[in-house]
């Protein structure tokens, strides 16, 4: 039995279909339903669904011998796992942002509004620039137009949420992509399987 734990909601989906497509299928996977565990033992696989940012941590932990997380998910949370292969997934920047008629004030603290704490941390202190971290949970777009923050650390997609509040992109950080992770004990003694899924993988997605 091969433990995949799936990030949930629209990317979750994404993969699933994709690792279906490859015969890595849950019949019940996919139906309406609050179930989180889906199990199919004919194709030997078990499915969780996580929180996107939970991914890296059931695969550290070995509870799923591999995973789908965003890289930017990889990137907050630096799980000890390997990363196998880009999907292709899930395409982003991770980006600062901040209203279109920002002016920076370098002399004092920068008030940055994130999901992303541990990389907003990280990017500043390679730049030597005092900030004081806002988490916020979503929406983050709306911390600079309140007053909130100056500026934004966050993913962003398509721009459209940027465009629509009157924001834009400042500085690009890191693009992101959905990752293959494993575990690394079950990498070792689940090579078999994870080889074969990873072959199947590499033949749909670079054909
Ligand atoms: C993400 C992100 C941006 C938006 C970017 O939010 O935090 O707000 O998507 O996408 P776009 O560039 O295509 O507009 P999400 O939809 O995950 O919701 P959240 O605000 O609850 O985090």
């Amino acid at each position: 039995m091969i433990n995949i734990a799936l990030p949930k909601g629209r990317l979750g989906d994404q993969v699933y279909r994709l690792f279906a497509s490859i015969g890595y299928v849950c019949r019940e996977l996919g139906d309406e339903s609050r179930k989180l565990i889906f199990e199919d033992e004919k194709t030997g696989v078990r499915y969780f669904l996580v929180k996107p940012l939970d991914v890296g941590i059931y695969v550290e932990q070995g509870i799923a011998d591999i995973g789908v997380a965003g890289k930017d998910m990889l990137l907050e949370t630096q799980p000890d796992v390997y990363e196998l292969l880009d999907l292709g997934l899930g395409q982003c920047e991770l980006s600062v942002a901040a209203p279109n008629a920002y002016q920076e004030d370098r002399e004092s603290v920068l008030r940055v509004a994130t999901k992303y704490p541990n990389i907003a941390r990280q990017y500043y202190q390679n730049r030597n620039r005092e900030i004081d971290i806002i988490k916020l949970n979503g929406s983050i777009e709306l911390a600079p137009i309140l007053g909130l923050s100056d500026v934004i650390v966050d993913i962003v997609e398509t721009g459209t949420t940027l465009r629509e509040n009157n924001l834009k992109v400042y500085e690009h950080i890191a693009p992101s992509s959905a990752l293959l992770i494993a575990n690394i004990s079950s990498y070792k003694f689940k090579q078999q399987a994870i080889q074969t899924m990873l072959n199947a993988l590499l033949r749909i997605l670079k054909p």
